[in-house]
C-alpha cells in the first residue's frame, strides 16, 4: 500500500526541460474554456458537429488528439488544472472545499501572470464557483479585477423552456427565441461581449483573459436556430447504447443530474439504467449538438475581435474544455465517470509565429464564420499530436509559452509547495507536426463513488461518503482502471483492496464496451503472478505492459 494516493504518479512521468526562449510579457494569453465539450468538433475528425470557428483556430494551432481530464466533473477539474495539480493534491472531488484552506496554498494559472505583471481577467466560468472557489472565484489572487458574470445566467435553471401547449417549464431541451428569454439575451452571448469589450480596452498592458463559456453544459438553453443545423432525421444514437454486460457497477454513473429536468422525469425512467426512449436519446444528442455550435460561434466573435484589434499577432490562445459527456455510450449520460467520453477534451493552442506564420500586415488570421452558410471554408486539422497529455499540463505550457519562468515538478507529497506543476510544459513540442518521445506517454484520470453499487449519489458523492476510488490509466494502446478503497478522513487509497477493475483494450475496443480485467487477471495468475500482482498499482502497471503479449498468445 502507499501512503499517498498520488505517489505512484510519479513513477512513470518524465520531466521535461525546456530552454526559456521567448521574452516575457511579449505575448497575450486568450485562454478559453468550455463546459462539459468532449471533442465533438470538426477539427477532432467528429462528422456530425459543425464548429467552423474552432475548426479555424485549430487550422492555426498545435491540436492535442489525446488530452485528458484528470476528474471528469467541472469543480475538481477547474481546481485540478487551474493549479496544475491533481484532484489527490487539491483534495477536492466535489463542490465543498476550497484548496486554499483544506489542501495548500498553492498559485493558480492566472495567479502566475498576475505575479509576473499581467493584468488578469475573468470572464463567465473559469473558477468553480461557490466555495470551491471562496465565493470569488480566487479574487483577488487570481485576478487583477473582480471576475465577470453574465447576469442573464441567473435564469439558467428557470423555468423559461416552452413547451409545445406554451407552457413554460425547467427542461433539459430548452431551444429559445433569444428575444422572449428574461433580459433578452443568455450567458454566452454576454460573455462574448463582455470578453471583447474587454480586449478592446487591453491594448497596452500584457493581459491573460480567461473566457469561460457555459455551453454545451446542461440545460440546453440555447438560441433556437442552431436545431435547424442539425435535423432530427439525421440524427443516429452512440455506436453502442447499451451498458455493457461486464460493467462493473461502480464504475457506472446514473445520470440523476438530467432525471433532475422535468422533460426527462415527465418520462418515468428507471434509476439506474432507464433507459431513455431513443427519439427523446436522438433529441439530446441534436441539443447537444447544436449546443457546440452556438459556443462555436461565440468563440469565433471573440476571435475576431482579437484579429479587429490586431491582437492576433501578439495573444496566445488556448482552448480546451474541463471535461466530456458521454452522449449515450455505455447506456450513459452526463459526465461522471473515467470513459474517454467522459475524460477526453480538446486542447487547442495556438501562438503567432510558431504554431502558424506571423501574419503580413494587414493579412487576417481569424475571421468570424457564419455556421449557417452553405459554402462553409473547409480548414486544415493544424499540427496533430497524437501523444497522451493532461490538462495539468495547461499551466506549465502557457507559462512556458508566455516566457515566464518555468515550474518546477512537484515533489510528493507538496501541500507545503506554493508554486509547482504536476504536469509538464508542452511549449517545445508547438508546431511540430508529429511529436514522439521515447518512452509511453499516460494520462491519468480518477473518479470516486459512495459505494459498490449504484446509488442516488454515485455521480457526485460529497467527500464524506466517499468509499472507492477509480484510478485510472490511459495509454495508445489500452485504457486501465482500478477501483479501490478509499478513506476520505485521511486521504488514503488502499491500492492493495481492489473493488473492481476495467481493462479495455483500444485496438479491438475503442468504444471501451468489453471489460476483459477478469480474464486478464486470470491469464496473470496462470502466468504465476499471484504473490506479488495485488502489491502496488505500479506493479499492476509493469505486470500489464510485460506481459500482454504473453497473455495474448495464451
Ligand atoms: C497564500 O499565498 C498568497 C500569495 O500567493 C499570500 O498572499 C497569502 O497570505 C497566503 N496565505 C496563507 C494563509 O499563507
Ligand atoms: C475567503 O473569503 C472570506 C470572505 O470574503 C475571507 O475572509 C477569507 O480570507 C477568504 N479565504 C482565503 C483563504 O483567502
Ligand atoms: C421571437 O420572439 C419575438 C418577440 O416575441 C417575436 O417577435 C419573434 O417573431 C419571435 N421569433 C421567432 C423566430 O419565433
Ligand atoms: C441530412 O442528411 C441528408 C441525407 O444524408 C443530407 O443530404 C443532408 O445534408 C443532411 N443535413 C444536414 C444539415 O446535415
Ligand atoms: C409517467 O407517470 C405519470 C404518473 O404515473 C403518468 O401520468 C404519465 O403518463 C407517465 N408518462 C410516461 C411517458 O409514461
Ligand atoms: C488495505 O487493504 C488490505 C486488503 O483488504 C487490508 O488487508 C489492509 O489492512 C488495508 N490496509 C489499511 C491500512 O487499511
Amino acid at each position: 500500500m502507499l501512503s499517498k494516493a498520488q505517489a505512484w504518479l510519479s513513477v512513470l512521468l518524465l520531466h521535461f526541460m525546456e530552454p526559456c526562449i521567448f521574452a516575457k510579457g511579449e505575448f497575450n494569453v486568450l485562454f478559453i474554456i468550455a463546459d462539459d465539450l468532449r471533442p465533438t468538433l470538426g477539427c477532432y475528425s467528429d462528422p456530425v458537429v459543425k464548429s467552423p470557428n474552432i475548426d479555424q483556430l485549430a487550422s492555426r494551432s498545435t491540436v492535442f488528439y489525446n488530452a485528458y481530464a484528470q476528474q471528469a466533473v467541472c469543480g475538481p477539474s477547474r481546481t485540478s488544472f487551474l493549479t496544475s495539480r491533481r484532484p489527490d493534491t487539491t483534495k477536492l472531488y466535489d463542490f465543498n472545499s476550497y484548496w486554499r484552506v483544506s489542501a495548500g496554498n498553492y498559485t493558480t494559472l492566472p495567479q502566475y501572470f498576475k505575479a509576473n505583471g499581467y493584468t488578469t481577467l475573468s470572464v463567465g466560468k473559469v473558477f468553480h464557483p461557490g466555495i470551491a472557489s471562496n465565493h470569488t472565484d480566487d479574487y483577488p489572487y487570481s485576478w487583477s479585477v473582480p471576475p465577470y458574470h453574465p447576469p442573464s445566467f441567473s435564469y439558467e435553471k428557470r423555468k423559461v423552456c416552452k413547451n409545445k401547449d406554451g407552457t413554460l417549464h425547467s427542461n433539459l431541451l430548452c431551444p429559445v427565441n433569444v428575444s422572449e428569454m428574461p433580459l433578452r439575451t443568455l450567458p454566452d452571448l454576454e460573455n462574448a461581449e463582455e470578453a471583447i469589450r474587454l480586449l478592446k480596452q487591453m491594448k497596452e498592458s500584457p493581459f491573460f483573459l480567461a473566457v469561460g463559456f457555459y455551453k454545451p453544459h446542461i440545460p440546453f438553453r440555447i438560441p433556437q436556430e442552431y436545431l435547424k443545423l442539425y435535423p432530427i432525421e439525421n440524427m443516429t444514437l452512440a455506436p453502442d447504447p447499451d451498458v455493457p454486460k461486464k460493467l462493473p457497477d461502480v464504475a457506472y454513473n446514473p445520470w440523476t443530474d438530467i432525471r433532475e429536468r422535468e422533460d426527462v422525469k415527465a418520462l418515468n425512467l428507471s434509476f439506474p439504467y432507464g433507459p431513455i426512449p431513443k427519439d427523446f436519446q436522438l433529441r439530446i444528442r441534436q441539443h447537444y449538438f447544436a449546443s457546440v455550435s452556438y459556443m462555436d460561434a461565440q468563440v469565433g466573435r471573440v476571435l475576431q475581435a482579437l484579429d479587429d484589434l490586431d491582437l492576433s499577432k501578439k495573444t496566445i490562445v488556448a482552448f480546451t474544455s474541463d471535461h466530456g459527456w458521454s452522449l449515450g455510450e455505455h447506456g450513459e449520460w452526463a459526465k461522471y465517470s473515467n470513459f474517454d467520453v467522459a475524460t477526453r477534451v480538446p486542447l487547442i493552442v495556438y501562438k503567432p509565429g510558431v504554431t502558424s506564420p506571423l501574419p503580413r500586415p494587414g493579412e487576417k488570421t481569424f475571421s468570424y464564420v457564419d455556421v449557417f452558410e452553405n459554402t462553409q471554408e473547409q480548414f486544415g486539422k493544424g499540427y496533430k499530436v497524437h501523444s497522451m497529455v493532461e490538462l495539468v499540463d495547461v499551466f506549465p505550457t502557457l507559462a512556458s509559452m508566455a516566457g515566464l519562468p518555468l515550474l518546477h515538478h512537484c515533489p510528493v507529497p507538496s501541500f507545503k509547495v506554493q508554486l509547482c506543476t504536476e504536469g509538464f510544459s508542452l511549449a517545445r513540442i508547438l508546431g511540430r507536426q508529429e511529436w514522439t518521445i521515447k518512452h509511453q506517454s499516460y494520462a491519468y484520470s480518477q473518479y470516486p463513488r459512495p459505494s459498490d453499487t449504484i446509488q442516488q449519489n454515485s455521480d457526485l458523492p460529497n467527500l464524506a461518503d466517499i468509499r472507492v476510488m477509480g484510478y485510472s490509466l490511459r495509454s495508445n494502446d489500452y485504457r486501465y482502471t482500478l477501483w479501490v478503497s478509499f478513506d476520505p478522513v485521511h486521504f488514503l487509497a488502499n491500492l492493495t483492496d481492489i473493488h473492481a477493475g476495467e481493462l479495455y483494450i483500444l485496438s479491438e475496443d475503442p468504444g471501451q464496451d468489453n471489460n476483459i480485467f477478469d480474464e486478464f487477471t486470470r491469464a496473470l495468475l496462470k502466468l504465476g503472478a499471484q504473490p506479488q500482482w495485488t502489491e502496488s498499482l505500479k506493479q499492476h502497471l509493469m505486470y500489464f505492459t510485460a506481459s500482454s503479449k504473453t497473455k495474448w498468445t495464451l
